[in-house]
C-alpha cells in the first residue's frame, strides 16, 4: 500500500508535531496510519475519521505547532497507547457480539480483532506466499493482534498473551518483530523503510533497550523467525487483498494449543488478558 506522505504528516498535526513524537512512537503511527487506511478501505470510512480528533489540520491548511501539539495531549479524551478496542473510530463505540462460553482463537479473530485482523491476514497470507515455514507464518498471523487491547510496546504484549499457547520459538518472534522494524537487513529483502528515514532523521538511534533487544536477537538462533515477520509486514498493507482466517485453520490446529476452557477461562497466566478483549465494557 502506496502511503500519502502529506497525509499521514497532516494526519499527526504537521511536521513539527512529527518531530516532536519519540521515534517508537512514530513507529507506532506509521503502522496504526497504515491499518486505519486499510480499515477504511475495508469498511468504507470517511478520510476524516484517519485524523484523531484534535490534530487535524486548521482552515487554512496551517500545521500546528509543536507547543500546539503538545498542547493537544490534554485536549484528548484517550492517550494514544490505547487498544483499538477502547477507542471510537466512527464517533461511538459499536456494541460488541457476545462471545461463546468457551471462545477459541478463531472467535477473537471473527468478532474482536475488528482492526488488526485484515492487517495480521495479509501478513500471515504473504509469508505463506513466500513458502515461509508454518511457525512464521503463525507469528505473521498473530503479531499485531494485541492492539485491540494496548499499543505501547505491542511486541512485548503480544508476545505474552500468545505465550502460553504457542511454541518458544513463535512467541519470541512475535516478541521482537517491534525492535527488528528499526534495523536493515538487505540480505533477507529487508530495507530501512525509506519513510522511517523521512520520520525520524538520518541520525536517528532507537531507545537503547530497542538496541538492546536488536543486539540480541541478531546473534539468536531465531534471528531469522523474527526477521520475517517484519520482512512480511512492511510490504503487506495492500488493500482489495482480502485473505481469509480459514485459509489458516490447519496451521493454527497444528501450531496452537487451543485451551479446551476457551481462551480467557483456562486459568492461564494470561486469561485477563483475553477476559479483557472479549468483555472490554466491563467497568472494573
Ligand atoms: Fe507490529
Ligand atoms: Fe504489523
Amino acid at each position: 500500500m502506496k502511503i500519502d506522505k502529506q497525509e499521514f504528516i497532516a494526519s499527526l498535526g504537521g511536521p513539527s508535531a512529527v518531530d516532536s513524537m519519540n521515534p517508537e512512537a512514530q513507529a507506532d503511527a506509521i503502522e496504526d496510519f497504515m491499518m486505519k487506511r486499510l480499515n477504511q478501505h475495508k469498511f468504507g470510512l470517511a478520510l476524516k475519521g484517519l485524523n484523531e480528533p484534535g490534530v487535524a489540520l486548521d482552515a487554512s491548511g496551517k500545521y500546528p505547532t509543536m507547543a500546539e501539539i503538545e498542547a493537544q495531549i490534554e485536549t484528548r479524551d484517550y492517550r494514544r497507547g490505547v487498544g483499538n478496542l477502547f477507542l471510537s473510530h466512527t464517533g461511538s463505540v459499536p456494541k460488541l457480539p457476545p462471545m461463546p462460553a468457551r471462545p477459541t482463537l478463531a472467535d477473537y479473530f471473527k468478532q474482536r480483532f475488528v482492526f488488526t485482523g485484515n492487517h495480521v491476514l495479509q501478513s500471515a497470507n504473504l509469508a505463506m506466499k513466500n513458502g515461509l515455514s508454518e511457525e512464521i507464518v503463525l507469528a505473521c498471523l498473530l503479531h499485531d493482534t494485541v492492539q485491540e487491547l494496548i499499543k505501547v510496546d505491542h511486541g512485548w504484549w503480544s508476545a505474552q498473551l500468545y505465550e502460553p499457547y504457542v511454541s518458544e520459538k513463535v512467541a519470541f518472534a512475535i516478541r521482537y518483530h517491534q525492535a527488528l522494524r528499526f534495523y536493515e537487513d538487505k540480505a533477507h529483502g529487508y530495507e530501512y523503510p525509506e519513510i522511517y528515514r523521512m520520520f525520524f532523521g538520518e541520525d536517528y538511534k532507537p531507545e537503547p533497550y530497542i538496541e538492546a533487544a536488536y543486539q540480541m536477537v541478531r546473534n539468536h538462533k531465531w534471528y531469522f523467525e523474527t526477521r520475517m515477520v517484519t520482512v512480511n509486514d512492511l510490504y503487506s498493507f495492500e488493500p482489495g487483498v482480502n485473505p481469509q482466517l480459514e485459509e489458516f485453520t490447519d496451521i493454527i490446529g497444528r501450531h496452537f494449543k487451543q485451551p479446551k476452557e476457551g481462551l480467557g477461562y483456562d486459568n492461564s497466566p494470561v486469561a485477563h488478558m483475553w477476559r479483557s478483549i472479549a468483555t472490554p465494557d466491563r467497568p472494573l
